[in-house]
């Protein structure tokens, strides 16, 4: 794993970190992703995948506590995770690829849901459903999309969960944009970033270059 500063700035004032996981199962994974050939049902299968092995990561420092257990063999001090359950956000709708493979390795946290859709001519993300469960503001919240492209969605969903109360978040994604992890470092820079791929550029409608496409079409197979 890579972890990558803040483009400039002593140590002292750093933002959160962006880690790139570099893994090479990952990397194989991402590459197979970005290939225009892949098939909608093998492209689906990657990235679910892709966010179970980033999970892996973002889930590192989770909160720990020791439980006395009984093995079939002895007593034992054991650990396991302690405190609230995570709450995971999917901006929708490309985040529901995320998500499948997520919850499958975290099988009781809570799910909330963003749809935002970028205005074509602006780019601006426009909210269109917003849904928490009750006690959000007392969860880590780990938001989910495969494509951190302006950062504009990214910042805006990030806004809507602190104006609700969260004020633990990180934000998981599969490739994002150099410009796009700028504008959401400097909203948001106390945010960790995990991804398995930073690329440079964006073209003239937003999308990453080279990126892998619109995930949500390559993930629900409309075009
Ligand atoms: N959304 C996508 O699905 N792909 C991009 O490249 C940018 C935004």
């Amino acid at each position: 794993m890579t972890e990558l500063s803040a483009e400039h700035g002593a140590i002292a004032s750093l933002p959160a970190p962006v880690l790139v996981v570099d893994h090479p199962l990952v990397q194989h994974k991402v590459t197979l992703a970005r290939n225009e050939d892949t098939t909608t049902d093998n492209f689906r299968r990657l990235v679910k995948e892709i966010s179970q092995l980033l999970t892996y990561e973002a889930t590192r420092d989770l909160a720990m506590e020791t439980v006395s257990i009984r093995t079939p063999i002895a007593q034992m001090q054991s650990p396991m995770l302690s405190g609230k359950k995570l709450c995971l956000v999917s901006i929708l709708r490309a985040g529901n690829g995320f998500l499948d493979g997520m919850l499958e390795l975290l099988p009781a946290a809570r799910v909330g849901h963003i749809g935002l859709y970028r205005d074509p001519d602006t780019l601006e993300p426009i909210e269109y459903y917003f849904k928490m469960p009750d006690d959000v503001h007392e969860r880590l919240v780990i938001v989910v999309d495969p494509m951190l492209a302006t950062g504009n969605s990214a910042v805006a969903a990030l806004n809507r969960l602190k104006e609700a109360g969260v004020t633990a978040l990180k934000y998981v994604c599969l490739i994002a944009s150099r410009p796009g992890l700028r504008a959401l470092q400097n909203a948001h820079p106390e945010v960790c970033i995990v991804t398995a791929a930073i690329d440079e550029e964006l073209d003239e409608h937003g999308y990453i270059v080279p990126g892998l496409g619109d995930a949500g079409d390559r993930l629900y197979g409309t075009r």
